[in-house]
């Protein structure tokens, strides 16, 4: 690990309120991170309840295994991702649970880490490798996805991840500058950016845009969500919780849609005048409107100004 461990547990009351904790309850951290939810999960659900954390980030695993010890084997900790938690479930021998939280995106230490590509704000680490993956020993970098995607797909990613003006013109630069040699730390990145002029005079830094689209390509992101999603819910016991904490609006609309097509169940097309598709609502959504961190929160806490939590609840299986 290259820093301390550090990040502050967003929305903590809320999740805890939400995901109704009992003792003995079995709860399911997607995102342990450095285990904060975590931390209080297992307090709430004492003296029996059983915590299942999952992590990408072999660091994030580290840093949650030394703060959780005292809770000994409550605390079942598993490197994989969220949209694979029915596999890690079946390895545990665990078939339902009765509350999953996914708290999503990056931590605070990941993105101070100076060794992890996420950052680029600081002279001093501006020869950081462009790598941004959470777990570091699989698939590709962000310095490989600038090397090998076509100047289409750039732009599809910094369109659709990042919202960026311009992308069509970054992805050019990015494909032509890569002719003369490899994009591999933040600050060629960065040069290139600058560059092409692109995102000028707008409120957001178009590097932070660039980044964040890269980051979600990197590690596909969405794809996980939809996925983490339905798994989630699949795993639950009836009246069991879902709890998702998200902090932009392309996670945010992914987690509405979700939890909206399976309060409603009908997969039928909608001109259809009577049902036959057979599928039964799945969950019922609590939060219409999703909830926001109150002043007091955001004031000590400028990451949680962008989070939106939702929450649903697992309905009765139909036999
Ligand atoms: C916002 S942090 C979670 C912080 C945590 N709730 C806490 O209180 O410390 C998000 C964490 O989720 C992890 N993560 C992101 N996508 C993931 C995925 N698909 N599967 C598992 N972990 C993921 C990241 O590595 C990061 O550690």
């Amino acid at each position: 690990m290259t820093a301390e461990f550090h990040h502050v547990p967003v929305l903590l009351n809320e999740c805890v309120e939400h995901l109704h904790l009992e003792p003995g309850a079995v709860i399911l951290d997607g995102t342990l991170g450095g285990g904060g939810h975590a931390e209080t999960i297992l307090e709430r659900t004492a003296p029996d309840g059983v915590l299942i954390g999952l992590d990408l980030d072999q660091d994030a695993l580290d840093a949650s295994a030394a703060r959780l010890s005292r809770f000994g084997d409550r605390a079942r900790l598993v490197q994989s991702s969220f949209r694979h938690l029915d596999r890690a479930l079946h390895e545990l021998g665990i078939e339902r649970v009765d509350g999953v939280l996914l708290d999503l995106g990056v931590s605070s230490y990941q993105l101070d880490a100076a060794n992890r590509g996420f950052r680029f704000a600081d002279a001093e680490i501006e020869e950081t490798p462009l790598d941004m993956r959470m777990d570091a020993s699989q698939g590709r970098s962000a310095a490989d996805l600038l090397a090998q995607a076509s100047a289409e797909e750039l732009q599809g990613w910094f369109q659709r991840y990042g919202e960026l003006p311009g992308s069509k013109r970054l992805a050019a630069a990015i494909t032509s500058s890569r002719r003369e040699r490899p994009l591999e730390t933040t600050a060629d990145l960065l040069r290139v950016i600058h560059e092409a002029g692109v995102g000028r005079g707008r409120r957001h830094n178009p590097a932070t845009l660039v980044f964040q689209a890269l980051r979600i390509a990197v590690n596909d992101e969405l794809g996980a969500l939809e996925e983490g999603l339905d798994a989630a819910a699949a795993c639950l016991r009836s009246n069991g919780r879902l709890v998702v904490i998200s902090y932009h609006s392309l996670e945010d609309r992914i987690v509405k849609h979700r939890f909206r097509a399976a309060a409603r169940g009908c997969i039928c097309p909608p001109r259809q005048p009577i049902c036959n598709c057979g599928v039964e609502p799945s969950l019922e959504i609590l939060t219409r409107r999703p909830l926001r961190p109150e002043e007091n929160e955001t004031g000590h806490n400028p990451r949680a100004r962008s989070a939106r939590l939702r929450v649903a609840r697992r309905l009765q299986e139909v036999a």
